[in-house]
């Protein structure tokens, strides 16, 4: 393909959306934690688009900030996917290459494909990308001519009987010469079924200028609409699938990879080790040789080489976890630093803390990070031991190599070096156990 041809790409996103039920814009549904528009628009801007322009329904503004830095076209009333593609016009004046038009609601589709598209659109300036589904229900049908060209698409509810035989369905996107597509779109007329202007006939009307429309073919898993909730399960399989295949090929070991979710943007070094039902939400990064065990969730947080997570763990957005460090059972990690070597093996909460160096936090530890009004800050120097079922009231700073007895509740700082012990002295009296027992003995025989 001539790499030069400009392309501008136009994102149908204006749809109503009513199959979601849901008062969130469709496209504003996330898979692998990224809203659709933004899977679509980053492909796009993966292929050097020179303009992508998503068309909204007005007070989408929600979807508009996620299309940032992109301009959007407004499509002020919902009369028709073709309709919709007419809003963008203004917005490609002075355009002269490709214009691709891909629906908003099917956002696996790869840059490679789109590609493929444009190239097949440069014979005759038209291409229309087709998928065979399973069930061919709901979707458009390709009619085709002897030499394979698409001559006409016919929604189901326009179809004839012989039609709705026809297996190649219309995945929804096309491409088309910037120089034909204002025409096109002028030809459109509502008749048919819905009584919206479909953007599917520019097919018949460029067909009627002897410019019968090029096809590509896609696997269905990539192009499939989503429509409903169903079919948004279905994509974030296929999706889940793509980045478990990817972590695996980059070098990681999945050991049951149907249990494990990714975000788009997890990034997993090499020799990692993945057990069971971990999820990653978004922005996390892991270095090599680190083990994640089973039923942990890791969110915005970058894990250093050599750690250990969980299993049973949580770690929240804005934490770092140092090389070599343990994070063990039923540990919840909040906008925390932990350096290098540092270890919390059991049932510990530390939230908005610095953990130096090498530190150790006992089993049950508490940072009491919020007042019932600001999030305060905790610093734990290097080489410090916190006794087991410590609270830390923030703010405070445990200097290095401290020790906090077990049980304590930490509320002013500790000096370097020094032992705070905080808690009740142990009162101990010897012999007084059988006298207690004694005296509850005979208190119940009086009772009876
Ligand atoms: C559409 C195609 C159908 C194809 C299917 C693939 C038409 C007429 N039909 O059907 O041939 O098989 O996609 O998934 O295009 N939209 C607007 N403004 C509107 C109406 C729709 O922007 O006024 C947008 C929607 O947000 C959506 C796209 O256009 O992204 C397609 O609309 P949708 O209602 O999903 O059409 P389908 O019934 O899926
Ligand atoms: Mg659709």
């Amino acid at each position: 393909m001539n790499a030069n041809t400009p392309l501008a790409v136009l994102i149908l996103a204006a749809g109503k959306g009513t199959r979601m039920k849901s008062a969130l814009p469709k496209v504003a549904h996330k898979l692998a934690g990224l809203p659709m528009i933004c899977h679509i628009i980053r492909t796009c801007e993966s292929l050097g688009a020179a303009k992508i322009i998503p068309i909204l329904a007005p007070g989408m503004d929600m979807v508009a900030q996620m299309a940032a830095p992109h301009a959007c076209a407004i499509q002020p009333r919902q009369l028709g996917s073709g309709d919709a593609a007419r809003a963008a016009l203004p917005l490609l004046d002075g355009f002269n290459g490709q214009v691709v038009i891909l629906v908003g609601d099917a956002p696996l589709i790869h840059g490679e494909t789109i590609r493929k598209l444009a190239e097949a659109a440069k014979e005759t300036g038209i291409a229309v990308l087709g998928m065979r589904p399973q069930n061919p229900f709901g979707y458009g049908r390709l009619v085709q001519d002897e030499k394979g060209l698409c001559t006409r698409i016919v929604e189901e509810r326009d179809a004839s009987a012989q039609e709705k035989a026809i297996t190649l369905c219309n995945a929804g996107n096309f491409c088309v010469d910037a120089a034909l597509l204002p025409a096109l779109l002028d030809g459109l007329t509502t008749d048919n079924d819905q009584k919206e202007y479909y953007l599917t006939d520019i097919v018949a009307l460029a067909a009627a200028k002897g410019r019968a429309c090029a096809v590509v073919e896609a696997p269905v898993t990539e192009v499939q609409g989503i429509n409903d909730r169903i079919q948004l399960a279905a994509a974030e399989a296929a999706l889940q699938n793509r980045l478990r295949e990817k972590a695996m090929r980059d070098g990681a070991t999945l050991i049951a990879p149907e249990t494990v979710f990714f975000s788009t943007d997890t990034v997993l070094g090499t020799d990692v080790i993945v057990e069971p039902g971990v999820f990653f939400g978004p922005d996390v990064q892991v270095g090599d040789d680190v083990i994640i065990h089973a039923y942990s969730h890791l969110e915005g947080v970058r894990v250093e080489n050599g750690a250990h997570i969980g299993p049973f763990a949580r770690i929240r957005p804005h934490s770092h976890i140092g090389a070599g460090v343990t994070v063990g059972n039923f540990i919840e990690v909040n906008r925390t630093h932990m350096r290098a070597g540092s270890k919390s093996k059991h049932l510990s909460y530390l939230g908005d803390a610095d953990i130096g160096e090498k530190t150790n936090i006992g089993a049950g530890t508490v940072i009491a990070n919020y007042d019932g009004f600001n999030k305060l800050d905790t610093k734990i120097g290097q080489n410090v031991f916190v006794g087991s079922n410590s609270t830390i009231v923030a703010p405070v700073t445990i200097n290095d190599g401290a020790l906090i007895a077990a049980g304590s509740t930490v509320t002013g700082d500790v000096p370097e070096d020094a032992l705070a012990i905080a808690r009740p002295q142990m009162n101990l009296r010897e012999g007084r156990a059988s006298e207690y027992r004694t005296e509850k003995q005979a208190l119940k025989k009086k009772k009876g």
